[in-house]
Order: structure tokens, then sequence, then C-alpha cells
């Protein structure tokens, strides 16, 4: 069972922000990936949608014998997971919870703000968290539609990137908020950004970072620490050379295979 792999999944390519915080954190652990790059992306569909593709995506890496399952994707945790441990025995570890925790450690003005997909925003999943951890914490949630596509075409350090992040952070002036919440898969790329428009005072909390240390905890818990060999293998659903080429510049190291799912 120990030696059985991890199963992540994602709409796409962002996910590999949480993979490169697992590799960091677990690096004993083999790791299956599942990007859904034919589908991508979540954050502008419907519930039903949003909860079927999640399923599936479970499905599939069920079939390889996961031991543990992690919904990288924001969006589908929102909107997914409640089904999918309906539906499968094996332990779920989401963004949203971790992430709420982490920002609710991080604020001592008790005024945070959460960025995700517009899907992750209009499900309320981190207020409904964060208020659920400490209901005295305000929460301010900002829908940052066109962050995803930007960061997808690689414009991390472009101008347009720069003016989007200060217009979506705009709402933010005054509130009074001291941690922000990067709650999309995507944003822990243009971290800097954020940061620099935000200034010293605002922590940056990244839910990759949050969920990760969430994992080892279920593995430590579960005595499912791997002991044995690893390995990382990518799975999608759409074309293998382009997210290989992508995945690189997300990991900041080489993928040498790409399965197509
Ligand atoms: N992976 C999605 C998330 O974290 C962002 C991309 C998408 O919209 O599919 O919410």
């Amino acid at each position: 069972m120990r030696e059985r792999a991890i199963g992540i999944f994602d709409s796409g390519l962002g996910g590999l922000t949480v993979l490169r915080e697992i590799e960091r954190l677990l690096p004993e652990e083999s790791l299956i990936y599942f990007g859904d790059t034919a589908r991508v992306p979540y954050g502008n569909k419907s519930a039903e949608t949003i909860e079927r593709y999640a399923l599936e995506n479970a499905s599939f890496l069920l079939e390889k014998n996961v031991k543990a399952l992690v919904v990288a994707c924001n969006t589908a945790s929102a909107y997914g997971v409640e089904a999918m441990r309906r539906t499968f025995q094996i332990p779920i570890i989401e963004v949203i919870n971790p992430g709420a925790e982490a920002v609710v450690a991080a604020t001592r003005t008790k005024r945070v703000a959460v960025l995700g997909t517009k899907a992750t925003i209009a499900s309320e999943a981190y207020p409904k968290a964060i208020h659920a951890i400490d209901p005295s914490v305000s929460v301010l949630s900002i829908a940052c539609p066109l962050l995803t596509p930007l960061i997808e075409e690689g414009m991390i350090e472009h101008a347009a990137t720069r003016l989007m992040v200060k217009e979506y952070l705009a709402g933010m002036k005054g509130e009074g908020c001291d941690a922000v919440l990067l709650g999309c898969t995507h944003y822990p790329l243009i971290r800097n950004l954020i940061e620099e428009e935000l200034g010293a005072h605002v922590a940056v909390v990244d839910s990759a970072i949050a969920a990760s240390r969430a994992l080892g905890e279920v593995l430590d818990a579960l005595d499912l620490r791997n002991g044995g060999e690893k390995r990382v293998d990518f799975f999608v659903s759409d074309d293998p050379t382009r997210f290989q080429r992508a995945g690189e510049g997300f990991l900041q190291r080489s993928i040498t295979e790409v399965n197509r799912a």
C-alpha cells in the first residue's frame, strides 16, 4: 500500500504548482499527475459540469491504483469534493480547507482577501471554510478571470499581467486586509507581482503549500509514507507535447514523458 502513488489532478497545467510543493515536501513519494488539458478552464463552467469532471478525473486516477488523491484544482475542490468523498473510499486532500486554515493563521487584522476563478468565488467555498475556523474573520473575495489565460500564455512578467493584477487588487485598498490567499493553481506563478503590488505588510498565502502539508499529515496519520522506489508520471487529456513544453516552465525542471490519457 505504502509504495502506491499519490494521484493529483487539475484542470490542466496549473496543478503543477501543487505537484512542485508536494515534491519539495514529500520527495520520497511516487506521483501520478493528470491534467485535464482538453477541458480546461474549469473556472468559468457550471457546478454540475465541474463536479462531473472531478468524478471522471478521480476515476481515472483510481484505476491507476493510487493510495490517496489530491485535488490540486481550487475550482474542482470547491464543487467536486463532496461527490468524490461519497463515491470513492480513499483519502482525498483538497486545497480549500488547508488554504483557509493557512490564511486564518496569517491574519492579525482579521481581514483577508481571497483570489480565485469566477466559479471558485461564486461557490463561496473559501469564506465558508474560513468562517468555520473563525467566524470573526471578514473575507473580501475577488474573481480574477483574466489571470489564468495570461499565465497559461507564459506572460508571467508581461505588462498586461501586471496591469490586471493592479486592477484586480485595487478593491483591497483601504480594506485593511493583511493576508491574501492565492485560491487558484496558477497564481503562485505571479506571486512576485502580487507581493510587489500589495507591499510587505500583506502576507501572501499559497493554498498549494498548505495542501501539501495537509497531504503529509494524512499520510503520517494513516502510516502511508513510501519507503521504496519512487517515480513521477504525467497524463493529459489533450496534446502531450504542449503540456510537456509549458509544464517544464511551470516546474522549472525537465519532464521526460507525458502520456495521453
Ligand atoms: N485550476 C483552476 C483552479 O485552481 C484554474 C484554471 C481553470 O479555470 O481551470 O481554480
